[in-house]
């Protein structure tokens, strides 16, 4: 059963065609890997999935229900949450701090920061909280500035945020980007373990072959702004498409 459908999907940005003609189904409760070399169009695709843009033509249905047209709360509201390629968190809150906004915005659609106070006196909201951080293995930094954090705890803290929403369907873009090979494998073991427990799909879009094979079941492979081959990894390791579309820039 699919639990996205993304059917035609085509943007422009000016004179550049971004995405062009895309088809994408994503099985539920998998992990499936958006990969493809830089400006290729992955950002831009997960981004139609989210409210962020909205394309010039296509349907992307999550569960059975349109996403174009809807505002990012209500996005999250539906069940998706995602990790931006680029980290989102505010450096000069504590950890519990940034748990507790999208806690908010997901209950709200808005925040205020005067609100978290109250908010973090709420138990339910607490525990999601204090779960979704456990979960990342960050159970014992939620008093820790969030400037004082690694880079990987940082990129972790931003799952856990997602995961406090607890979403059907988490988006992540590149969130091993910049990590040492230790925090990546531990990242990488960690989403694992969410996967087993949770009732959740995966859509990852990942430059590190390393974490593209130890974590998917289908991977898509995206060049130019269309879909070159869709595959499990076994299929896709070698596939002379594959080495095509990045011309020597990843080894598969
Ligand atoms: N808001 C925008 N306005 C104009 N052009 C854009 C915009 N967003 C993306 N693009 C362009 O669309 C193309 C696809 O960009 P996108 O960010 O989706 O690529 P990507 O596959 O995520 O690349 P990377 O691996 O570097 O993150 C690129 O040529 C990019 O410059
Ligand atoms: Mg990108």
């Amino acid at each position: 059963m699919n639990i996205l459908e993304v059917k035609g999907v085509s943007k422009r940005f000016g004179g550049l065609q971004a995405l062009g003609d895309v088809n994408l189904n994503v099985q539920k409760n998998t992990v499936h890997a958006i990969i493809g070399p830089n400006g290729a169009g992955k950002s831009t695709l997960l981004n139609c999935f989210v409210g962020k843009l909205i394309p010039d033509s296509g349907s992307v249905m999550f569960d059975g229900q349109s996403v174009l047209g809807k505002k990012p709360h209500q996005i999250n509201q539906m069940g998706i949450s995602r990790v931006f390629q680029t980290p989102e968190i505010f450096t000069d809150l504590t950890v519990m701090e940034n748990m507790m906004i999208p806690c908010l915005a997901h209950r709200d659609g808005a925040f205020e920061m005067n609100a978290m106070v109250s908010l973090a006196g709420q138990k339910d909201i607490q525990e999601k909280a204090e779960e979704a951080l456990a979960d990342m293995g960050m159970a014992d930094k939620r008093h820790m500035e969030a400037s004082a954090m690694s880079r990987g705890d940082k990129r972790r803290l931003e799952i856990a945020m997602c995961l406090a929403q607890e979403p059907r369907l988490l988006l992540l873009d590149e969130p091993t980007a910049g990590m040492a090979r230790a925090d990546t494998n531990n990242t990488i073991d960690l989403l694992k373990q969410i996967k087993e427990t949770h009732d959740i799909t995966i859509a990852i879009i990942e430059h590190d072959m390393h974490v593209v094979f130890s974590l998917s079941e289908r991977i898509t492979v995206l060049a130019q702004g269309t879909p070159l081959v869709e595959d499990t990894p076994d299929n896709i390791k070698g596939h002379p498409k594959v080495r095509e579309a990045y011309l020597g820039e990843a080894q598969v």
